[in-house]
């Protein structure tokens, strides 16, 4: 059986993506020297390197890499050694010029940036198998190898290739999924629009079309695009096995979802041994620390729980959005060290020294343009410190209180063509309901519709379109037995083909939630309606509203204005022993908190009130020891009440009552006992 931790690192992880091809060998000697100031403890190498390491067909260079691994090990810093099937050289390219991708409009990309790789072509999967049973046969046993990091980010920046020979695989991978040709005419509804094909011959890839694609068709497409990159990982990953018994092999996620939106990161966490993930802030003016947050959770639920690994987020800016801000003072090991909090093994980033040449100069490094003499260097070294501080904390889990219900194959169905309205978006909702979590101080697990969520006292389920009729009765099954539920609008239409649901809208979700909804009436722009309640209660919303008819459930809020005015708002369903809450339209960040307050008092959710906005508190858990983590995003200074007392990781000091967490400052206590 594989490791399912990076194979002889006795620390937490700390370090970057090593790219030292780089730079002359000279430069070698001071990175390591740096790296071993700085607290390094690993590195990612050769991901990029392929070119180098085949100059040409079949010949060879190992030469710099060998010396390279050797170099690391002299000095005690483990290594994550790429397979580089990210960047085929050119050579591979003027040989196989349709492994390029093809866009859905017919254009084919070119050579010279990186990941353009059609993943159903033969010469490219056959080449990439050499390359990687190359690299295995010679570093398999390696002293230095911590583990294996199988191409970089599938699914970005190419999320799917619609080339004849991703047709060909297409339909293959059809007849697997469906058997008959009229199962997949079944299963699309193409007796609509006269689409009905006669042999899987007939179809292709959702390619440009003139008015809205078949949406089952188009939905199909996204899983097998997911599905061919996981085969070339799955092959990659069994020769690693094979040829590197026991070392763990992962490829690096990007679990955020303004990062990555086509990968079903639930599918692929079952592949990998050891769950690695990439995370960048992404400046939009929103609070970059809970979508960072989210992120983390998001990885550990994709993990199963279990501890994973941050391999790459950045020191400062990075360079490929409009405006790249640097990092604030501090910043940074707030950002590494929610990471941790929220289960990762340590922190990594990209890259370790910054590049002079090439598409990335202008992205922060550990070692900046401007060398030692500078703040990021000098916070880099002190990051060091910390995470070698927190050295024991490995294996342990993070507690979470709430479940958020997720699924990568409903948002692709819910961002097809052609919906109610384009301003709803099932990731708005989910980063909003985590928002509103956040900031009541709970720690979210995302768990897959049709997970076991037995344990949470309050489940929420922010968009999800697509349902199949066992999540409704995992959900139905969850609240009889005393489970407190939130379902947001425009859930449960449609089934695993994009089909609405027979009877009415919310088809799985109906008995649960005791109501069917009539009709969907989106605002117009700038449209907003007042919601109110009995007791005085009045909110704001906008997007969506919708024709709510009860059928058992209370109506807690009602529609002041618009067309659905006088009809339930939000309802309350009392179902066996426990709750299922409804909210037919878009409420603010103060009516989610509104919503979110009454749930939790049917789930017996203790507020915690006395914690500040913005003072991030988390606990990881296990053999050795429960570990408070507490992060301070504000300017001011704060508390935060401990409950026991323990000593304080970072400072060494012992801390009782209210733990002490400066402006800006992070903690994390070992509580007694
Ligand atoms: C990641 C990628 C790295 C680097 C980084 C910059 O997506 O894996 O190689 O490009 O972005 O932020």
């Amino acid at each position: 059986m594989p490791e399912t931790t990076p194979r002889g690192l006795t620390r937490l992880a700390f370090g970057g993506d090593y790219n030292p091809e780089q730079w002359p060998e000279s430069v070698w000697q001071e990175d390591v020297r740096l790296m071993r100031e700085a607290g390094v403890t690993m590195v990612s190498v050769g991901i990029f390197s392929w070119a180098l390491l085949e100059p040409s067909p079949g010949t060879y260079d190992f030469g710099w890499l060998d010396r390279l691994l050797d170099l690391l090990h002299v000095h005690g810093i483990r290594v994550d050694l790429g397979t580089p099937t990210v960047v085929p050289p050119v050579w591979f390219y003027r040989a196989h010029p349709e492994a390029l991708p093809v866009t859905a409009e017919g254009v084919r990309y070119e050579f010279g940036s990186r990941a353009a790789i059609c993943h159903s072509n033969a010469d490219y999967r056959a080449a990439a198998a050499t390359i990687t049973t190359r690299l295995a046969e010679r570093y398999g046993d390696h002293p230095a190898l911590a583990m294996w990091h199988v191409h970089n980010e599938y699914g970005v920046p190419v999320s799917a290739c619609y080339c004849d020979s991703c047709a060909a695989h297409f339909r293959r991978w059809l007849a697997t999924t469906y058997g008959t040709v009229d199962a997949v005419n079944a299963a699309w509804g193409t007796a609509f629009w006269g689409q009905r094909y006669a042999g899987f011959e007939d179809i292709n890839p959702p390619r440009l079309t003139p008015a809205a694609v078949n949406p089952g068709q188009a939905l199909d497409y996204k899983r097998f695009a997911d599905a061919t990159m996981r085969e070339n990982f799955r092959m990659e990953r069994d020769i690693l096995h094979r040829l590197s018994p026991g070392v763990p092999v992962t490829t690096n996620f990007m679990t955020a979802l303004s990062q990555c939106d086509s990968v079903d990161y639930w599918a692929w966490g079952r592949e990998v041994d050891l769950v690695t993930n990439d995370h960048y802030l992404i400046t939009d003016g929103r609070r970059t620390h809970v979508n960072l947050a989210m992120a983390a959770d998001l990885t550990r639920s994709v993990a199963g729980g279990a501890p994973w690994l941050l391999l790459e987020h950045s020191t400062s800016g990075v360079n490929w959005q409009p405006r790249n801000p640097a990092k604030a003072p501090g910043q940074m090991a707030r950002n590494s060290l929610t990471h941790v909090a929220r289960g990762s093994e340590g922190a990594l980033f990209f890259q370790w020294r910054q590049s002079r040449r090439g598409a990335e100069k202008f992205h922060s490094a550990m070692v900046p343009h401007g060398g030692t003499d500078t703040r990021v260097w000098r916070e880099v070294v002190e990051l060091g410190a910390s995470v070698e501080a927190l050295g024991e904390i490995r294996g342990t889990r993070t507690e979470a209180d709430v479940a958020v219900l997720w699924d990568w194959q409903s948002w692709w169905a819910q961002n097809l063509d052609w919906r109610p309205s384009v301003d709803h978006e099932a990731r708005e909702r989910a980063d909003a309901f985590y928002e509103a979590l956040y900031d009541r101080h709970l720690t979210v697990d995302f768990a897959h519709p049709e997970a076991d969520v037995s344990r949470y006292p309050l489940v929420v389920v922010p968009a999800l379109y697509l349902m199949t009729e066992a999540a409704g009765r995992n959900l139905t099954a969850y609240v009889e037995n005393g489970g407190t539920l939130v379902v947001s609008y425009f859930s449960g239409i449609v089934d695993e083909h994009d089909a609405v649901h027979e009877g009415a809208y919310p088809g799985p979700l109906r008995d649960v939630l005791g109501l069917t909804v009539e009709e969907f009436s989106p605002l117009l722009p700038g449209e907003r309606v007042r919601v109110t309640g009995p007791d005085g209660t009045e909110l704001s919303a906008d997007v969506w509203t919708e024709f709510v008819v009860p059928r058992g459930a209370d109506t807690v809020l009602t529609y002041a204005d618009g067309l659905a005015a006088g009809l339930p708002a939000v309802t309350r369903h009392r179902l066996g022993e426990g709750t299922a809450w409804y909210v037919s339209t878009r409420l603010g960040a103060d009516g989610l908190g509104t919503l979110l307050g009454r749930a939790s008092e049917d789930a017996q959710l203790a507020p915690r009130a006395d914690l500040p906005r913005d003072v991030e508190v988390v606990r990881r858990t296990g053999e050795s020891g429960t570990y408070l983590f507490a992060v301070n995003h504000t300017g001011s200074d704060a508390k935060v009440p401990l409950g026991v007392p323990g000593t304080e990781l970072l400072t060494g000091d012992r801390a009782a009552g209210r733990l002490a967490v400066p402006a800006g400052a992070v903690r994390v206590v070992r509580l007694d006992g």
